[in-house]
């Protein structure tokens, strides 16, 4: 007979525990025999203790097999989704997703449509969550039927959706949970965490993005790498061809940090506008997604399909079709003031004239958090409105005074502890910043 609290201490003393051992405990996740402190003493534990291969090969089983797996294969095509590790401002899955299922019409000869079924998360610790920024969107459904997922995956070759009971409930569980007892940051929690939920979806190939930098749960570069290969490789073992690129997370991606100004901020690129790190990320992933899933020979092929779903239109049409399929407000695609609005904008000024140096990119996260845009405990429900917009990025120039963020808030009290946050997280200096940032794509792992 195990007992979890045996289990909790033999990881908490670093010895290796047995397969049987980590799906005992991912079933008592499951079906909630096991109490919420003694799994988050567990998660603490790997945090502290990491795990072997054998281990997480076990917990990432155990954790895909906590429910059920799609069964996709009677969609004529490839399916392909993408995964970010997390990040501040990091809101490329509501392009990409659009932008790759509108390449489903008009397939070349030789070449397959990719399907994006996507099943996404919530806003974890410092970093946002695809499902907040979906839900901001007025009527936005995420909680789908497995039925009305295949559905509208199969009419508009996207479909968005969290973990359900059927699918990957474990992750659902120990999500919710990490990221209120400070154990997100583990790349062996992450892996299993991305990896079950994401081989539970009937996928054929994943393009995976590994966050590094200052608002990264891995901050160095190495540590991202690690992850990146933990990844690739629990893909690989399964069959799936599995990529990640390595990205740069030093300051917010794009200019906007918060659910529904995100949402506005991916209106602008699949407008043909928008700031260019995001356009160019967007471009990057979406164009390894038509060559895993076939539909693009090369790179090349893939960024110009990518860029040719913007510039006619195609993106948009499918968003709209995905939003109203899953019960939200179609018309946001071309009138974003229907998104959710904060009613006060306060604004962070530059004490001095100069260039930013640097940007605390995880107290910008924290601090759109604390605004209401993110979780403090597992039940606080979501400011849609909220969040902050980045006037000035890394090495542009600043005046005496001027606006460095624009904060959008509901609340004064919350406004008062985001700004202790963002009152220190600009630097400026009196020279652009040398060396010149590193590039936003590091590096590819696993093509
Ligand atoms: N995204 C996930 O789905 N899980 C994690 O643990 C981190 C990022």
């Amino acid at each position: 007979m195990l007992h979890a609290v045996e289990i909790i201490r033999k990881k908490r003393d670093a010895a290796e525990l047995t397969p049987e051992e980590i799906h005992f405990l991912i079933r008592g996740a499951t079906d909630g025999s096991i109490a919420d402190y003694q799994l988050a003493a567990f998660l603490m534990a790997v945090v502290w203790r990491g795990m072997t291969a054998a281990e997480l090969t076990a917990l990432t089983d155990a954790m895909l097999h906590s429910g059920q797996m799609l069964d996709l294969s009677a969609l004529r095509g490839s399916k392909v989704d993408k995964h970010s590790t997390g990040g501040v401002g990091d809101k490329t899955s509501l392009v990409i997703a659009p932008v790759v299922a509108a390449a489903g019409l008009d397939v070349p000869l030789g070449r397959k449509r990719v399907f994006v079924p996507m099943i996404s998360g919530r806003g974890l610790g410092h970093t946002g969550g695809t499902l907040d920024k979906l839900e901001s969107i007025p009527g936005f459904n995420v909680n789908l039927s497995l039925a009305a997922f295949r559905s509208i995956l199969e009419k508009a070759g996207c479909a968005l959706m969290g973990q359900t009971p059927e699918i990957a409930p474990a992750d659902k569980k120990l999500y919710a949970l990490r990221d209120v007892t400070a154990t997100v940051e583990s790349p062996y929690l992450i892996c299993a965490s991305i990896m079950s939920k994401k081989l539970a979806e009937g996928i054929g190939a994943l393009v995976l993005d590994v966050k590094t930098g200052g608002g990264a749960f891995m901050k160095k570069q190495d540590e991202a790498e690690y992850l990146a290969e933990l990844m690739v490789d629990a893909g690989k073992r399964m069959g799936k061809k599995v990529i990640a690129l390595i990205t740069g997370m030093d300051q917010p991606l794009g200019r906007k940090v918060g659910n529904a100004l995100e949402v506005d901020e991916c209106l602008d690129i699949l407008h043909g506008g928008g700031p260019p790190d995001l356009r160019e990320l967007c471009g990057e992933l979406a164009a390894w997604m038509f060559v895993l899933g076939d539909r693009a020979a090369n790179l090349d092929e893939g960024r110009a399909l990518a860029a040719e779903m913007i510039a006619s239109g195609r993106a948009r049409d499918t968003f709209r079709e995905i939003i109203r399929m899953q019960g939200g407000d179609p018309e946001i695609v071309d009138d974003p003031g229907r998104l959710p609005r904060a009613k006060n904008l306060a604004k962070v000024k530059s004490p001095r004239a100069g260039f930013v140096a640097s940007i605390r990119c995880e107290q910008i996260g924290i601090a759109s958090m604390v605004l209401g845009g993110g979780r403090e405990k597992k039940e606080d429900a979501i400011d849609p409105a909220v969040g902050l917009v980045i006037e000035r990025k890394v090495g542009e120039s600043v005046d005496a005074g001027s606006t460095l963020c624009t904060v959008h808030y509901n609340s004064s009290a919350r406004l008062s502890n985001a700004m202790d946050l963002l009152a220190n997280s600009f630097t400026v200096a009196d020279t652009p910043p040398e060396p010149e940032p590193l590039p936003l794509i590091r590096k590819v792992i696993g093509a």
